[in-house]
């Protein structure tokens, strides 16, 4: 596909056709995922394929056991639909044919060295960077969800279930140093959908003179 037919088809899908993803088009998925810009280069992912419904079902399962902690007794109305959105929203992943959970692991940059000496923490470091590692991650996941349309598939950056973060990291035993960053839900998508309105040029671009 040409670049920019894929770009510009790219759209969060959430439904999908029930037919599998071959392991070669996974693959290929995770190929150009990690051929994406990081700090350093230091390469700090790893991407674990889920394909088993049961280990799908036992993560959102996870995830809406969470939500529920964290939103119990909701009552009115409002708040109901509020609650079933976040639930889907942050679970409609088990019903696709894969989701692909990115996993992160800490990195330290050589400046990381340099300012120490100012006694800065890493946190203060990372926080007067603007967090390059998450931001290493946004790069892989986009490779990810461009990679997976020019494969004919859909897909969707999900952090929603990050809420039960800890208790998928031991269903899918995630091991330290490594923590999940991401989920992307992938699939044929069940129908043809329009990608969304984006904000025009003369408001997202100047050109600094
Ligand atoms: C960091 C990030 C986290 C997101 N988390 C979720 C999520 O948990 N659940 C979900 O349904 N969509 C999630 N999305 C998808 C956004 O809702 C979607 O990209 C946005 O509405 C724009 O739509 P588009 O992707 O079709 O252009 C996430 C997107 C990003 C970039």
């Amino acid at each position: 596909m040409e670049f920019n037919d894929v770009v510009m088809k790219r759209t969060s899908i959430r439904k999908f056709k029930d037919d599998p993803i071959p392991l070669k088009d996974l693959k290929a998925m995770i190929k150009h995922a990690g051929m994406a810009p990081s700090v350093n280069n230091s390469q700090p992912w790893k991407f674990l394929a889920v394909t088993n419904k049961d280990k799908m079902k036992k993560m959102a399962e996870a995830v809406n056991l969470k939500i529920d902690e964290m939103m119990p007794d909701v009552e009115s109305e409002k708040m109901k639909n509020v609650k079933k959105a976040v639930e889907h929203f942050s679970t409609f992943f088990v019903d696709a044919p894969a989701i692909i959970v990115v996993l992160n692991e800490p990195y330290e940059a050589v400046i990381d060295k340099a300012l120490e000496k100012l006694e800065l923490s890493h946190e203060e470091i990372d926080k007067l960077r603007n967090h390059p590692n998450i931001q290493t991650i946004g790069a892989a996941v986009e490779n990810l969800l461009l990679s997976a349309v020019n494969l004919g598939y859909g897909g969707c950056w999900l952090t929603g279930p990050l809420v039960a973060r800890d208790e998928l990291e031991s269903i899918l035993k995630v091991k330290a140093p490594y923590r999940i960053a991401a989920c992307v839900a992938v699939g044929k998508p069940f129908e043809k959908q329009k990608p969304k309105e984006k904000r025009p040029m003369d408001e997202i671009f100047k050109l600094v003179d």
